[in-house]
């Protein structure tokens, strides 16, 4: 049985990919290599962990001790990468955990791969990344795969650099890589400390919705199954060294989306109409607040027939429904550290 490493599987999207390989494929085994951060949760998995075809092993992709057990126990084909430290405002106030588990995280799971590895292109390691690597746009344009690299926040340089050690080990040793750059995903089982989860949950709570600066920044919104959809499809169609876009076509100015959402949290709810959008309230702007992302996914729907398979509006009704339903995953995951990330970040 082929045995296929994902890192960070316990993560958001990550769990997404897990959930979806494991059920699509059961000939193949899935190991979960994930060191439960704040931002891991293995309760998001808990419908896949009794299946045959996964296994979950606790560990850091900044040890080469924790890489080489996994390697040892595990005959390991190939590896989904998304394990990363993954919130630019977290990246703004440190962004030195960024540089250890992006860029020497990365590294270190490639030496590993390298060690293990006799001959480098016949195993595949695909590098999940960002749109955020190609900078910010202005009114126009659409960031392709050929966009030069511009990262503007902690997070995004520390992307950019993993992305290119990623090319440089294709380059000079011959690995079969993959790499995707998707705009912002959104759907259940994303941290709170997101925009969408984020207003969810504090709409719910009575609390403020904390829009940054004019409220005008546009995001590109991708629906996190058919990110994960796309993640499959370039994991076993797509060609070595190749660079693929994933996007959902979907723009919104980050007000315009929280009045969506507001309205859809009145009726959820049985609020008055115009009840809940009165909780916005705008704050300091994010420092360096990258103004506009926006996907040009034409060579992924070209090249591997890729499609989003919902709508935004349905997709944010199903996420709003997602979050109403699991107040307690939601009070779980934050029960942790993120309240004192949370005071800091909004109260200080
Ligand atoms: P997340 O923060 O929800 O999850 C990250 C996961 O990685 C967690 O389970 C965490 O425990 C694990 N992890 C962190 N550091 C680790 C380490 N040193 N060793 C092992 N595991 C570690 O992130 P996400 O939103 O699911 O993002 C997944 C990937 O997709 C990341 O590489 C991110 O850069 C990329 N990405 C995310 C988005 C988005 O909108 N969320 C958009 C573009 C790209
Ligand atoms: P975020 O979910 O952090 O994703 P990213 O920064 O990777 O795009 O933020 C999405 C947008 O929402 C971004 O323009 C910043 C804005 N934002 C707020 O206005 N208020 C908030 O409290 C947060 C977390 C984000």
């Amino acid at each position: 049985m082929k045995t296929i490493l994902i890192t960070g599987g316990a993560g958001f999207i990550g769990s997404h990919v897990v959930r979806r390989m494991v059920n699509r494929y059961p000939e193949t085994h899935f190991v979960n290599f994930d060191k439960l951060t704040y931002a891991g949760n293995l309760e998001t998995l808990a419908d896949v962990e009794s299946k045959a075809n996964y296994s979950f092993f606790k560990g850091d992709i900044c040890s080469e001790a924790d890489l080489k057990e996994v390697f040892s126990k595990f005959d390991i084909s190939d590896v989904i990468h998304l394990a990363a430290e993954s919130h630019v405002d977290r990246s703004i106030s440190g962004p030195m955990d960024f540089v250890l588990a992006n860029v020497v995280g990365t590294v270190n799971l490639m030496n590993v791969c390298r060690a293990n590895w006799s001959d480098l292109s016949k195993h595949i390691f695909y590098q999940i990344s960002t749109d955020e690597v190609y900078g910010s746009l202005g009114v126009e344009g659409l960031f392709e795969e050929t966009t030069s690299y511009d990262p503007r926040s902690p997070y995004s340089a520390s992307k950019a650099s993993s992305d290119h050690f990623v090319r440089a080990y294709h380059h000079t040793y011959g690995l079969n890589i993959r790499i995707s750059n998707c705009s912002n995903n959104y759907g259940s089982h994303q941290f709170p400390e997101k925009l969408i989860p984020l207003m969810i949950h504090n709409a719910v709570e009575g609390k403020d919705l904390p829009i940054y600066g004019d409220g005008l920044n546009i995001r590109d919104w991708l629906w996190v199954e058919d990110h994960a959809s796309a993640i499959d499809l370039i994991f076993h169609e797509g060609r070595d060294g190749e660079t693929y876009n994933i996007g959902g076509l979907n723009e919104w100015t980050n007000l315009d989306l929280i009045k969506r959402l507001s309205e859809i949290i009145d009726q959820r709810l049985g609020r008055e109409k115009g009840e809940t959008i009165k909780q916005i309230k705008f704050i300091k702007d994010r420092a360096g607040h990258d103004r506009r992302y926006a996907i040009d996914a034409s060579k992924l729907e070209q090249e591997l027939k890729w499609k989003p398979s919902i709508t935004f509006e349905e997709g944010l009704e199903k996420t709003v429904d997602w979050y109403l339903d699991n107040q307690d995953w939601v009070k779980n995951v934050i029960s942790g550290e993120y309240q004192t990330y949370y005071e800091k970040q909004y109260n200080s």
